[in-house]
């Protein structure tokens, strides 16, 4: 089992963008956190980053016949891009939707998600563990034990 662990524009600046909303935890940090549960779990794991739209569509068709499942957190493009719920539509890959803040009580703009639609679940407003709690669901769902 594989999972690819995909993030979107600004989460590279995690650790010092708006801790007060993201936490102080790094991209970094979290892809270590990822990496022992995926040791835990016995899966492996891809982590990747971009700031640009269609290059997160290119990861996510560069997964197909190569990762089981998918985490995203598309950061903003989650309530814009209609390329990135296509991109996930068309590889069918079982994928996880996730954001470190609750989107649902933020911003009127920040309900609509896009990926949603096509997601298998959503986790958010957990912080850095939603990384690993939506790896233990990815990996259930995939019938990997936990
Ligand atoms: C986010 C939430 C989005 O609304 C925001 O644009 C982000 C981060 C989160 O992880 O909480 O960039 O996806």
């Amino acid at each position: 089992t594989s999972i690819l662990i995909l993030n979107g524009p600004n989460l590279n600046l995690l650790g010092t963008r708006q801790p007060d909303v993201y936490g102080h935890t790094t991209l970094a940090d979290i892809e270590a956190m990822c990496r022992t549960k995926a040791t835990a779990l016995g899966i492996a794991i891809a982590f990747g980053q971009s700031n640009s739209e269609g290059a997160l569509v290119d990861h996510i068709h560069a997964a197909r016949g190569v990762h089981d499942g998918i985490i995203l957190n598309a950061g903003a493009y989650t309530h814009t891009s209609i390329a990135l719920m296509d991109a996930i539509s068309s590889v069918e890959i079982p994928t996880v939707e996730l954001h470190l803040s609750n989107i649902h009580s933020r911003e009127e703009f920040r309900h609509r998600s896009y990926i949603a639609k096509v997601a298998l679940g959503v986790i958010c407003g957990f912080g850095a563990t939603g990384y690993t709690l939506a790896m233990d669901a990815l990996a259930g769902h995939l019938g990997q034990a936990g």
